[in-house]
């Protein structure tokens, strides 16, 4: 039966690619990606992961169906969801038709880990489902940007036996709220710490590219370069990625 194998490949540096994800890289016949025209940053990298472990692989290449990102889906929770469940859909069916129009085992490569915030899993769940496509498939753990955010700033994520909350900057606040002390942030469009400034803070951008920066210290006294760096990564790289660790002072902690 066809294989379909989701590989987590890391959060950039080719280096940071596991044997096993190497040797399922190695396994398929050819790799499905979503194509988000020249302009997705992820494409060189992509391009060099698969030139460095791979060698001369097949790329099927699916336009990315187009996201509902109107107001209306973007405030309530509710429409928000629906979007990107019709999003979803729309990149199951393409997936599919990638699928079984082609021969052999697919691969898709997962920035980072497959199991944060990315759908992959979903979408190949939805491809089964459809009932067009008979696969088996795997997931291949890959290093996450948040391990990798610990590690170049040489911290744990929590304190001892503290649990770490990891969400996305729409809902850092309702972590807040929550009295979440160690609150992991991804997918930051924008970086909004007002009113936290005696929080610490850990932050990376482009973690494992040449365009790395780190940030760390007090909210209120590093607020200003943060976001200075955020700007030169972006202008350097033409694209940012960043991902922090907010954690509360100590002397406010409910405990
Ligand atoms: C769609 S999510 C994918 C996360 C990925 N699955 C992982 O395990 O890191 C993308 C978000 O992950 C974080 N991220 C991914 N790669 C990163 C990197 N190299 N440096 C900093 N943050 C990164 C950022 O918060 C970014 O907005």
């Amino acid at each position: 039966m066809r294989r379909v194998r989701i590989i987590g490949v890391g959060p950039g540096d080719p280096e940071q690619v596991t044997l096993e994800a190497v040797a399922a890289m190695r396994s398929v016949a050819y790799f499905v990606v979503a194509d988000k025209g020249r302009d997705d940053p992820l494409l060189a990298a992509r391009e060099a992961l698969l030139a460095r472990h791979v060698g001369s692989a097949r790329v099927i290449a699916v336009p990315d169906p187009e996201r509902d990102r109107s107001a209306a889906t973007t405030g309530a929770d509710a429409s928000y969801l629906g979007a990107v469940a019709d999003w979803h859909d729309a990149r199951a069916a393409a997936y599919e038709r990638a699928i079984l129009g082609h021969d052999g085992d697919v691969g898709f490569l997962v920035w980072g880990d497959p199991a944060f915030y990315d759908s992959t899993i979903r979408i190949v769940e939805k491809v089964l489902a459809r009932g067009n496509a008979d696969f088996s498939w795997d997931v291949i753990p890959g290093v996450s940007s948040l391990q990798l955010l610990a590690a170049r700033h040489r911290i744990v994520l929590h304190e001892i036996g503290q649990p770490i909350t990891v969400t996305t900057a729409r809902r850092l606040r309702a972590a807040v709220e929550s009295g979440a002390d160690n609150i992991v942030v991804m997918l930051n469009a924008h970086i909004d710490l007002d009113g936290l400034d005696h929080w610490d803070v850990w932050w990376g951008a482009n973690l494992g590219t040449p365009h790395e920066r780190l940030v760390g210290g007090q909210v209120g006294d590093v607020l200003a370069e943060l976001h200075e760096a955020r700007a030169a990564v972006k202008s350097a790289a033409g694209w940012i990625m960043d991902v922090y660790l907010l954690r509360r002072a100590a002397h406010r902690r409910d405990r």
